[in-house]
């Protein structure tokens, strides 16, 4: 990528970036950390960037600023999201040597409440931002590592196309890229069945994880699961990725409902689709379900099987909308808006 390059040495110059970076959808999921301060995962993980959702993030580094800013969607950010965002700025301000606070810029399609973390391509585009415009070596696993701090997923958001993340210290505990998006036309139907604020979010419950006694078991098969899944993958092969991906997607729920405090996230609604996504492979479709840390259900199937995927889950009861993503490519830097 030329035109990557030619932007990462304008940026160092201008003190000054744009980054673009996909949200992705697990299907082997992290659940659980080793540490939470560092973000290293309790298990390793396999995800798919999704392109139809971008974040575009600017990060103008300025010497006459007296504090880090942040705007969402045009909107003045304080709190806790200055306060993750000014994080990974320190980290950059570390690494690089600069001392100037920055002006971040964010501009996010993830559709709000729609079970799709927004978190992870969030964390993916600013670490891009904010290391091109330090002036930091351009190098993806440095990227990955960093927005990592911010958010573990994000992680995956920074390589293209279908990416692992591997357990591991602060250096290797980064995510690589397995096949990128072109290899495999594989979809995201997802089925949103509540777009209501979730009651505890990730960062809530990841420390709850390791209260489960079912935790222990979930771990110990990852390792199996993202390497039939990994497989899979390579061969374009959906029937013997779909099981495991479902298998893992329960597993994960069954440690969350049975941690101290538990938490379900699943409603009547997410039970229905998934004994509807088990009558539609009876009647021939090729789709498999998972779910994240909401009631809302993923339905992955390959590009041709969306239209008849979407048009029965919208008949779903308790489905309020439908939204389909292809896989995306790799964070990269674009030319200022
Ligand atoms: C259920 O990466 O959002 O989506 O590091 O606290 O921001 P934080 O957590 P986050 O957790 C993702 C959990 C998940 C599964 C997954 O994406 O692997």
């Amino acid at each position: 990528m030329p035109e990557q390059e030619t932007l990462w040495r304008r940026a160092a110059q201008e003190r000054r970036a744009t980054a673009l970076a996909h949200p992705n959808i697990a299907f082997i999921k992290y659940w659980g950390n080793q540490d939470d301060e560092m973000v290293l995962p309790a298990n390793p993980s396999l995800s798919m960037n999704l392109a139809a959702f971008t974040t575009v993030t600017t990060v103008a580094f300025d010497d006459t600023l007296p504090a880090d800013t942040l705007t969402i969607n045009q909107t003045e950010a304080g709190g806790d999201a200055l306060a993750r965002v000014g994080k990974i700025l320190d980290l950059v301000r570390q690494a690089s040597g600069l001392h100037s606070r920055a002006r971040v810029e964010s501009v996010s399609n993830v559709p709000m409440g729609a079970g799709i973390a927004s978190s992870a391509a969030a964390f993916a585009a600013l670490s891009l931002a904010a290391s091109a415009a330090a002036g930091l070596p351009r190098d993806e696993a440095a990227l990955s590592r960093l927005a990592r701090r911010g958010s573990g997923s994000a992680c995956r958001s920074v390589p293209g196309g279908f990416c692992r993340w591997d357990t591991g210290d602060d250096e290797s505990s980064v995510a690589v890229s397995i096949a990128p998006a072109e290899h495999w036309a594989l979809w995201d139907v997802v089925a949103v069945v509540s777009e209501a604020h979730k009651q505890v979010g990730s960062s809530g419950g990841h420390p709850l994880a390791a209260t489960s006694d079912l935790h222990p078991a979930r771990i110990a098969g990852a390792g199996r699961r993202v390497e039939v899944c990994q497989q899979a993958i390579l061969a374009r092969d959906l029937a013997a990725m779909g099981p495991v991906i479902e298998e893992d997607a329960v597993m994960m729920h069954a440690v969350m409902m049975t941690g101290r405090p538990p938490l379900y996230y699943w409603t009547p609604a997410t039970m229905a689709l998934i004994l509807a996504v088990q009558q539609w492979r009876e009647d021939g479709i090729p789709v498999y379900f998972t779910i994240d840390a909401g009631p809302n259900v993923h339905c992955i199937c390959p590009a041709g099987a969306v239209e008849a995927v979407a048009a029965r889950a919208r008949r779903v009861p308790g489905v309020q909308r439908v939204i389909t993503s292809g896989p995306g490519g790799p964070a990269r830097l674009v030319p200022a808006a």
